[in-house]
């Protein structure tokens, strides 16, 4: 089988005792070949869930990163920052963070050509085809930062509506196609939306679908290992 990447995003939704009693439950996930499993607790408890999750299979990566390196941005989070609590992973672009938090397109991509650049591998978040800045993907992937994609459409997200296969397998296979034409390789393309363990299994395994990028569903165990279980 290929590899699958099935990542948790926690959003806000947690509070510490809730965050922190799951990463615990998290630790009795049995690895599974050739599946990758990630979550992305918020920033605060990031340095409590590493060490409740260092001698497990599960990554613990950043749900976003504001500038590369130290400086004076109040309230901001820098790339070195996260890799010195062990952190190598982030997730940019989630459309909250656009719609929610004012973040622009040239910010995220700014942010994006950043992150290539650096040591940090990254999941970008589109919700459109048209979002991708694939120029910029071309001209600043190289071999230290890998490069994952997340189809979010805005309106599957936390709303139970979850995009129909087709729909899925058809934004994938042009954005795949893309990347082929632009001799771009092995870029996963996880989907995120409303996935469950009802219907995670059918999206996984649709063609050009690499894994899934899950919100709510990821922040209880039942539903987790549901997912996870059903691959
Ligand atoms: P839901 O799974 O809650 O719809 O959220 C998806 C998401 O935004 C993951 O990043």
């Amino acid at each position: 089988m290929k590899q699958k990447y099935i990542v948790g995003n926690w959003k806000m939704t947690l509070n510490k005792k809730d965050s922190l009693k799951l990463a615990e439950d998290i630790r009795s996930i049995e690895k599974k070949d050739n599946v990758s499993i990630e979550i992305a607790p918020t920033y605060l408890y990031l340095q409590d869930i590493i060490e409740i999750l260092i001698d497990t299979d599960v990554s613990v990566i950043s749900q976003n990163f504001d500038y590369e390196s130290l400086g004076s941005f109040t309230g901001g989070i820098s790339l070195t920052q996260l890799e010195e609590i062990g952190l190598s992973k982030t997730i940019l672009g989630h459309s909250e963070r656009r719609s929610k938090f004012n973040e622009s397109n040239e910010m995220v991509d700014k942010k994006l050509e950043i992150v290539l650049n650096s040591n940090f591998d990254v999941i970008y978040c589109f919700d459109s085809y048209e979002q991708i800045p694939f120029d910029l993907i071309k001209n600043n992937l190289n071999s230290n930062s890998k490069l994952t994609l997340a189809y979010e459409p805005t309106w599957a997200i936390g709303t139970g509506e979850t995009a129909s296969v087709e729909h899925i397998v058809e934004i994938h296979s042009k954005v795949s196609s893309t990347l082929e034409s632009l001799n771009i390789k092995d870029i996963p393309i996880l989907y995120g939306g409303s996935v469950n363990p009802a219907n995670s299994n059918q999206i996984i395994h649709a063609n050009n679908v690499d894994g899934v990028l899950v919100g709510g569903a990821s922040t209880n165990f039942d539903q987790l290992t549901g997912i996870i279980n059903s691959i």
